[in-house]
């Protein structure tokens, strides 16, 4: 790696800063690359190595592009039509760790902050209310900016402090000591306030062989009984992050379980698959303890529709609500907040992490009618919260009931208008001057995403 990273160089007669620049990393990160102390993630290999074989760094450069994204036009309320291609579709410092469903790319939120910022002279705090992996928080701590985060998930709190919370990292070591406490132990203490309805790692269900079952018990009763609650969070999160790939899930599904024949369970390699998880995070760290600067957000539970915030506290709200029911984020996650419901976590109170509570307050899990009668709820709450001259952000994107069409975007204007908010600029993002989103359940649809910036009076 060293070696691409200097001929990368060499052949554009750039300084390290410079590619550091243009690949949107830390110039920390690259000296590292190139010095060989560390490796890159797999997207940025990819990028590199695409670079190393073009002639344009233009091309793939990610602030050169940016500056054409987010300006206004002249064109009323839509100010521009904003394509990042896919060649930016990589994701530096722990954005890669634990995909979420839905999330958003780094990049996008990025260089929104930065119009807001820089437009509106605006710089927080700001409250991200819908966190889910924890994007939008990750981005303003990278920016400096004072950054609240809430979710309704137990999953969506645990990954977005896991990533975004600088804490002293672990030595290997310890992470061995903890891995072999948990492969080791073979006695079974689950919490008895799960929900067994809903929890699928429990009960008698086909969603896991019975070998598999016994295998994630136990770890599951080791994690709970490690004293150190980083290290119980960061392997908590890891097997919940891989679990889905030794159960009988089908994950090419995301609105609902699909049975699957999955006859090859090893616990060995179970292990590897949790060990390669806390590596890669641990990795992935590495490159946020170099950030000049970095301000750690506070994640916690929250509900957007009615938030535990005071009046005018908030300089920015950054709203990234479920689309509809197109993606029913309760159900696609009740595996993983199986694993947290069964873990007794030293620093996280119980009553957060029932599946049956998370789907009691999740606006996307249900009928759609259900889900539009939330948004004056959570947009009214976003007011609330706000300083006169606060500036909300929120992207959305088509939503589909059955096969049929439906914008929520509209509802999310309406609603803000009614509440006193002033519509400043519509975004609509697409991807390689196409849907936003390529998604091509129940027809063949396409898709947008719109970027709303509204202020308050
Ligand atoms: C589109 S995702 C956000 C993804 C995020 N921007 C990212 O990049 O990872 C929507 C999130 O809204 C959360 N959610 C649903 N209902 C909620 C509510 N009432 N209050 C707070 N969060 C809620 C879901 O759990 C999910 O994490």
């Amino acid at each position: 790696m060293h070696n691409i990273i200097s001929q990368i160089r060499k052949k554009f007669n750039i300084s390290q800063e410079d590619l550091a620049h243009t690949l949107g990393v830390s110039y920390t990160s690259v000296n590292a690359w190139e010095g060989g102390k560390r490796t890159p993630h797999g997207r940025m290999i990819n990028v590199l190595k695409d670079l190393l074989n073009s002639d344009d760094l233009s091309g793939l450069g990610v602030n050169a592009k940016y500056k054409n994204g987010f300006v206004r036009t002249n064109a009323g309320y839509v100010s521009s039509v904003i394509d990042y291609n896919n060649s930016r579709d990589y994701l530096p410092y722990t954005h890669n760790i634990g995909r979420w469903y839905g999330s958003l790319p780094s990049f996008l939120v990025r260089d929104l902050l930065n119009f807001i910022q820089t437009d509106y002279c605006n710089s927080g705090p700001l409250l991200a209310n819908f966190s889910g992996s924890g994007t939008v928080a990750l981005e303003a701590a990278l920016s400096g900016v004072t950054c609240y985060a809430t979710d309704i998930n137990p999953m969506a709190i645990a990954l977005s402090s896991l990533k975004t919370q600088l804490t002293t990292k672990p030595s290997i070591a310890k992470l061995e000591a903890a891995f072999n406490s948990i492969s080791l132990n073979k006695i079974i203490q689950l919490t008895d306030s799960a929900s067994t309805k809903d929890n699928l790692i429990i009960g008698e269900n086909r969603w896991l062989s019975d070998e598999a079952r016994l295998a994630v018990q136990e770890i599951i009763s080791g994690i709970s009984l490690l004293e150190d609650s980083v290290l119980q969070r960061l392997f908590a999160v890891s097997l919940s992050s891989i679990i889905v790939n030794f159960s009988n899930i089908d994950k090419r599904c995301t609105n609902h379980y699909v049975f699957k024949d999955n006859g090859n369970f090893s616990r060995h390699k179970l292990e590897n698959a949790l060990w390669e998880e806390v590596l890669e995070y641990i990795n992935a760290i590495s490159e946020l303890e170099d950030v000049p600067d970095y301000k750690s957000p506070e994640i916690m539970y929250g509900n957007a529709c009615s938030l535990d915030f005071e009046n005018e506290s908030m300089g920015i709200v950054f709203s990234h609500p479920p689309y509809g029911t197109t993606i029913n984020y309760y159900s696609i996650n009740r595996m993983p907040i199986s694993v947290h419901e069964l873990i007794s976590f030293k620093d996280i109170p119980q009553q957060v992490v029932t599946t049956a509570d998370c789907k009691k307050n999740d606006i996307s899990s249900g009928t759609l009618s259900r889900f539009n009668s939330f948004t004056d709820n959570w947009v009214g709450e976003a007011y609330r919260v706000l300083k006169p001259g606060g500036i909300f952000v929120s992207i959305i994107g088509d939503s589909r009931d059955n096969g049929k069409l439906s914008h929520p975007f509209t509802d999310i204007i309406t609603r803000g208008e009614s509440h006193g908010f002033i519509m400043k600029e519509l975004f609509i993002w697409v991807t390689n001057h196409k849907a936003g989103m390529h998604v091509k359940r129940k027809g063949n649809h396409i898709d947008h995403n719109y970027i709303i910036i509204m202020e308050k009076k």
